[in-house]
């Protein structure tokens, strides 16, 4: 198994009697989201996924990857929340958060039209200068303001540079089977398409095209990945619920906020790990904030923020816990030099690994965290294979789920993402009756 959790810090905050008074809720709600009796259960396409995909289109999205790697130097992926966090998270767990900057042969991948930044797009457009590019646009809804004008750009960055023939061939779409402003545009022009499930949402789709074509250029072996994910949802859908760590993680999260611990913390000893805490907090963040619950999705990457954020977590506010991925297969032989004239002070470490150091950090961490009143709860993680990714993904999501229902809410929707979405729309004169009417509405708000 590629994740096992681990209670051992957790006892003096949920004992393990109180973990086996709220399961018969988890197992409830695990029943609600396998019988699709509860809220949302229209989307539940991700449940059964690593088995139920198409293979068809899996073919395609690995012959488009090869064609990718073969035509260019830079490749570039427009998509907001749950269309790029899954596919940047995989890159920078499986490969490395410098996978730009490392010796390959696969291209470089940047990622755009996930804020509105001009800065940040001329650079990247300086960096396309005198390189071969191939963009993928990734929306569901196909309308997103953010990547509509990212792709408005790479658009004509391409026709520009190749002419509308050649653009064609490094234009890749991910977006709804059928409708939306992107699928009409992409069959306009004859842009090779592949599709974001009706069934599943964004935040829950990294294992569909939206995630798989990236993460495919990258060179990443999504089989193994897909296989990783087979297994969690084979194991978890069959191992006894006291022995279940997607149930035991949705049942201590629910147990620690019924206690007041409102902001739930990832932490991870290893930088790759940083944008999977991003994924993360978007897959919990808009699963369960809503209706006025939920846990406070926040990050940290250990040991760095402990200069920072360290003193806080150490003795602040007593309304939060961690949630530490600790990877056991990360036993890199590198080795700290010895200094003869010990300057530093620090030949006490000469000729131990840094997997050791680090792994004393956070043993150090854990256990003064937990003096401190944070409860601690860890999740052993085999290493940083695309297996592993895989099987944490799936752990992830189900647990998302099944902890959602437990709170009482819809785990799939997120109405609060569209309320921004659609006064944006309004303030920035889209026509149409609708956005007119709120125009008017917020005439008197504006700053
Ligand atoms: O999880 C979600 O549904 C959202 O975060 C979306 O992924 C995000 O808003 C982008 O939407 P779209 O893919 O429709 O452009």
């Amino acid at each position: 198994m590629a994740v096992k959790i681990n209670t051992k810090y957790l006892s003096d905050f949920a004992s393990d009697d109180e973990i086996g008074s709220i399961m018969p809720e988890v197992i409830a709600a695990d029943r609600t989201l396998r019988d699709g009796t509860g809220k949302g259960a229209d989307f539940r396409g991700w449940l059964a996924l690593p088995d139920n995909y198409d293979r068809e289109e899996y073919s395609r999205i690995k012959a488009a990857a090869e064609k990718i790697k073969k035509n260019c130097d830079v490749f570039v992926v427009i998509g907001i929340g749950g269309s790029y966090l899954g596919a940047r998270a995989a890159i920078e767990f499986v490969k490395s958060p410098l996978y730009n900057n490392l010796k390959k042969d696969t291209p470089d991948i940047y990622f755009a039209g996930n804020g509105i930044n001009s800065a940040y797009l001329n650079e990247l457009i300086s960096i396309c200068e005198g390189r071969d590019v191939c963009i993928n646009v990734i929306s569901k809804s196909g309308k997103t303001t953010e990547p509509a004008i990212a792709f408005r750009i790479f658009r004509e960055m391409l026709e520009k540079k190749y002419g509308e023939e050649g653009a064609r061939d490094r234009i890749f779409i991910t977006t709804d089977r059928k409708k939306g402003k992107l699928k009409e545009l992409a069959d306009e022009k004859g842009y090779e398409t592949f599709v974001v499930p009706d069934d599943i949402g964004g935040r829950y789709s990294v294992l569909t095209a939206v995630g798989l074509l990236p993460i495919a250029v990258a060179g990443i072996d999504t089989d193994a990945m897909m296989n990783g994910a087979k297994k969690a949802m084979d194991y978890f859908a069959t191992v006894s619920p006291e022995a279940n760590d997607a149930f035991i993680y949705a049942a201590c999260r629910n147990i620690l906020y019924r206690k007041g611990k409102k902001t739930e913390i990832m932490v991870s000893y290893d930088p790759a790990l940083a944008m999977m805490n991003e994924w993360w907090k978007q897959l919990y963040g808009e699963s369960e904030g809503k209706d006025g619950k939920g846990l406070f999705p926040a990050s940290v990457i250990f040991s760095t923020d402990l200069h920072s954020l360290g003193q806080y977590i150490q003795q602040g506010e007593r309304t939060m816990f961690e949630t530490v991925i600790n990877i056991l297969g990360d036993e890199s032989p590198f080795v700290i030099p010895d200094d003869p004239n010990n300057i530093d002070e620090m030949n006490f470490i000469s000729g131990k690994t840094l997997h050791f150091v680090n792994r004393n950090a956070f043993l150090a961490t854990v256990i003064s965290h937990s003096d401190g009143n944070v409860p601690n709860l860890i999740l052993d993680l085999d290493g940083r294979s695309a297996e592993d990714f895989g099987y944490l993904v799936y752990f992830f999501e189900l647990a998302c789920a099944v902890s959602g229902y437990t709170l009482g809410v819809n785990p799939f929707d997120q109405p609060g993402v569209e309320g921004y979405k659609n006064n944006m729309y309004a303030l920035l004169g889209k026509p149409g009756e609708e956005h007119e009417k709120r125009r008017s509405e917020l005439k008197n708000r504006i700053y």
